[in-house]
């Protein structure tokens, strides 16, 4: 029984992976001037308190950017930037930062 329901969470969450993975990063590439303000536009930030995004899994990114976007997750900063992203442009950018080469 035990073992149904962990099969049923792995399928719930290889599906919405699945899903987040869905974006395009050549269009993610063309919105992602403003945030390499900040991130840098390969995504290896050189400032301490602005997170590297380069290489990270599209389907975090996502996820971060749709709770900045909806107030979940509070960042000042970064709110502005992200308040008008649709989710297709939210896929489309997290799709780009994952495809940038992580920091050695
Ligand atoms: C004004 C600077 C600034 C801009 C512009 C900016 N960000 Fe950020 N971003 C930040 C800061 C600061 C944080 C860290 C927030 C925290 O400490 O919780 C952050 C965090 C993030 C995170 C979460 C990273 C993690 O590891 O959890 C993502 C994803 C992200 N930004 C994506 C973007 C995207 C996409 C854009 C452009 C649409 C963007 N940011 C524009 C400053 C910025």
């Amino acid at each position: 029984m035990k073992l149904f329901a962990l099969s049923l969470v792995l399928t719930a969450l290889t599906a919405s992976a699945g899903v987040a993975a869905s974006g395009d990063p050549s269009e993610g590439a063309k919105k992602a001037a403003l945030c390499g303000a900040c991130h840098s536009p390969n995504g290896i930030s050189i400032n301490p308190l602005w997170p590297n995004l380069a290489g990270q899994k599209a389907a975090y990114l996502s996820k971060q950017i749709k709770m900045f976007r909806d107030g979940e997750r509070i960042e000042p900063t970064m709110q502005p930037f992200v308040v008008n992203l649709t989710d297709e442009e939210i896929e489309d950018l997290a799709a780009h930062f994952a495809n940038l080469t992580p920091c050695p």
